[in-house]
């Protein structure tokens, strides 16, 4: 499937970036935290330009998390991603964001990076605002 490439891709370079510090990788223990999306979800319609807050299960987060957040909107699997959010603190459980101006479609998907991605349902988007 293309979008277990582009996580493969994505999380080579969050790799990458990392194993440019091999002394530290050995010391330190990293916290592998990856929170399920709770909001958006299966039905939810958002409309471009739209305020969000996209909220996920935060329990159980470490007190320290080295990796760094990143949410990401994703179509169907299909296409490029698009950053909505990047570098947040995944401990808050939401963060809020604008509905970014796209095509309205039904197969939105947002994916929240703690170590590895962690998908949300497919959801709506009605692009421009009703009058
Ligand atoms: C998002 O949550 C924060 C904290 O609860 C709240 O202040 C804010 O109004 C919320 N934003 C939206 C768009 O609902
Ligand atoms: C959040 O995660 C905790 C721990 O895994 C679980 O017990 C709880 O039911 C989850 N809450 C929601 C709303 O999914």
């Amino acid at each position: 499937m293309q979008l277990t490439f582009l996580f493969a891709a994505v999380a080579a370079l969050m790799l990458g970036s990392a194993s440019a510090r091999p002394a530290q990788m050995e010391t330190q223990k990293r916290d592998v935290f990856v929170p399920p999306i709770l909001y958006p979800h299966a039905g939810t319609v958002w409309f471009s330009f739209q305020r969000h807050n996209v909220t996920w299960n935060a329990t159980g987060a470490p007190a320290t998390i080295s990796n760094e957040a990143l949410l990401l909107l994703a179509k169907g699997g299909l296409e490029a991603p698009f950053i909505l959010a990047k570098g947040f603190d995944l401990r808050a459980g939401r963060f809020e964001i604008e509905v970014p101006y796209v095509l309205a479609d039904t197969n939105y998907q947002l994916v929240l990076f703690g170590d590895s991605g962690n998908l949300s349902p497919m959801f709506t988007i009605e692009s421009d605002t009703p009058a």
